[in-house]
C-alpha cells in the first residue's frame, strides 16, 4: 500500500493552500479530486476576476454557531499574506469597492499560481479520482480510490460546500464527518437570490437596480444595491442579507437610508405630483410601480397628512416574508457544515479523531460577500497545512 503523510481530499481554494503550505514543510502530500477541470469555482469566482480577499477581513464578517472559531485562522493567515504571495508571483489586483479586491489577470491566474505553490511542495496530483472508501488504521487512515489506497497519518476534508453542484459540489465532507462522529450542523444556500410570493413581486420591474438601498433581517443589515428579479430580489444586499434570512422571517428593506421623507416632501413643491417627486431619488419605473400599489398620482397637495405619512414606511420599512431561496445551483456558498465546536481553531483538527482535519468551506463558517470566503479558505488551509 502507498504511505504518504497527507492525504487532502478537494484541490480548490482550501485544499489547494493547505497542500502547498504541507508540502513546503515537506510533508509528502496526495491531493485527490473528483472533478478532471482544476478549481471551477475560483475559475467562475468573482465574474472571472476572483475576488480573492477582502482588505477589511475580520471574525465579524464571517456567520457560525461559534463565532470565535475563525479567529485564530484569520489572524495566522491575513489577507495580506495573500497579497505577498500575489506580489510574489507578480500578479496585479485591484479594490473595485468595499474594500473587495480583484486580480487584474483573471481567475486563472490565481489557479496557475495556486497550483505552482504546490508544485513547489512536490505534492502527487489526483485529478478525476473519486474516493471510494475512508478507514481508520493504527497510525491514521486508508483511503481508498478505483486506483489505489493510500495510507496516510493525517487526513483534510476541503471537499466544499454544495452550492453548483453542476461544477461537482458534494456533501462527501459532510458524511465522512458523521462517520467519525461529528456533528454536522443544518446547511442551506446562502449569498443567494431570494423569491417571493406570487403576491409580493414585481415582476413588471425586473431588471431594475435600486443602487444604495438597506437591507435588514434578524441581525444582519446591509446598505449595497438591490436588482429586481422574475422570481424575486437579488444584488449584493440581497446576497449578503440571505446568510442571515431564516425561513418565515421577513426582511425589510430601506430604499431611502440617508432621508428624512417627511421634510423632503415638505420641502417639496404641492403643485408637483408625487411621481415626479420620487423620481428625484429612484427609478421612475420603480416610483410608479410603487405608487400604483400605494395609491394614486396626484400632486402633493392633494394628500392629506395622513396619506403622506404613510408614505415613510412604505419608501423606508418596505417588509415581506420572501417564498425561499433560488437555492444552491445560484448560492455562491453554504451556510452550516461540520460543527467547529469539534475542531480545534488552531491546526482545524477533529478534536477526537486524531489526524483527521476540516477546512474550507464544508465548515460552519460563511464569509458575507466580497472576497471572505476564499480569505477563509487560504486561513484555515494555512492553519492545517501547518499542523497536518
Ligand atoms: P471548493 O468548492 O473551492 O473546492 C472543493 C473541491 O472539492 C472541488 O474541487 C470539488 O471538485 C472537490 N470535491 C467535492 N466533493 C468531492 C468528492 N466527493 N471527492 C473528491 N473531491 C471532491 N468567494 C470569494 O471569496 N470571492 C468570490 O469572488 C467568490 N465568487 C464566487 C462565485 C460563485 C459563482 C461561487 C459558486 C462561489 C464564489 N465564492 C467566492 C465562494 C468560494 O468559491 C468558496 O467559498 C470557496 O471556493 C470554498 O473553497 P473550498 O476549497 O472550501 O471549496
Amino acid at each position: 500500500m502507498p504511505v504518504c503523510d497527507v492525504v487532502i481530499v478537494g484541490a480548490g481554494a482550501a485544499g489547494m493552500m493547505c497542500a502547498a503550505t504541507a508540502g513546503q514543510r515537506g510533508r509528502k502530500v496526495v491531493l485527490i479530486d473528483h472533478a478532471t477541470k482544476l478549481a471551477e469555482k475560483i475559475r467562475i469566482s468573482g465574474g472571472g476576476r476572483c475576488n480573492f480577499t477582502n482588505l477589511d477581513a475580520r471574525p465579524e464578517c464571517y456567520l457560525s454557531d461559534n463565532p470565535h472559531y475563525v479567529k485564530s485562522a484569520l489572524a495566522r493567515y491575513t489577507q495580506h499574506d495573500f497579497i505577498k504571495l500575489m506580489q510574489k508571483h507578480g500578479l496585479g489586483f485591484h479594490e473595485k469597492t468595499l474594500g473587495q479586491l480583484f486580480c487584474d489577470d483573471g481567475s486563472q491566474a490565481i489557479i496557475d499560481m495556486l497550483k505552482a505553490e504546490v508544485d513547489a511542495g512536490g505534492t502527487l496530483w489526483r485529478m478525476g479520482t473519486a474516493v471510494l472508501a475512508v478507514r481508520q488504521c493504527e497510525g491514521g487512515f486508508e483511503v481508498e480510490t478505483a486506483a489505489e489506497t493510500w495510507q496516510c497519518q493525517s487526513l483534510v476534508v476541503a471537499s466544499g460546500g454544495l452550492s453548483i453542484p453542476q461544477i461537482g459540489a458534494t456533501a462527501w465532507g459532510y458524511e465522512l464527518a458523521k462517520q467519525f462522529g461529528l456533528s454536522v450542523l443544518p446547511t442551506s444556500a446562502a449569498l443567494v437570490p431570494l423569491t417571493f410570493q406570487p403576491q409580493d413581486l414585481w415582476t413588471e420591474l425586473a431588471g431594475v437596480a435600486l443602487d444604495d438601498v438597506e437591507v435588514s433581517s434578524g441581525k444582519g443589515r446591509f446598505r449595497e444595491a438591490i436588482l429586481l428579479t422574475h422570481r424575486g430580489v437579488s444584488g449584493p444586499a440581497i446576497l449578503q442579507i440571505s446568510s442571515y434570512w431564516q425561513p418565515g422571517q421577513p426582511i425589510t428593506i430601506n430604499l431611502l437610508p440617508d432621508v428624512d421623507v417627511a421634510e423632503w416632501l415638505a420641502n417639496s413643491s404641492r403643485e408637483a405630483h408625487l411621481l415626479t417627486v420620487l423620481s428625484e431619488k429612484l427609478p421612475r419605473s420603480f416610483a410608479q410601480a410603487l405608487i400604483t400599489r400605494w395609491g394614486q398620482n396626484l400632486p402633493l397637495k392633494q394628500y392629506s397628512p395622513k396619506q403622506l405619512a404613510s408614505l415613510t414606511p412604505a419608501l423606508q420599512q418596505w417588509q415581506m416574508v420572501p417564498s425561499g431561496t433560488v437555492g444552491y445551483k445560484k448560492a455562491e456558498v453554504t451556510r452550516g457544515g461540520v460543527d467547529t465546536r469539534g475542531l480545534d481553531s488552531k491546526t482545524m483538527a477533529a478534536r477526537a479523531v486524531p489526524g483527521l482535519y476540516f477546512i474550507g468551506e464544508v465548515v460552519d463558517v460563511t464569509g458575507w460577500l466580497g472576497g471572505y470566503n476564499f480569505q477563509w479558505a487560504w486561513s484555515s488551509g494555512y492553519a492545517a497545512g501547518s499542523a497536518a
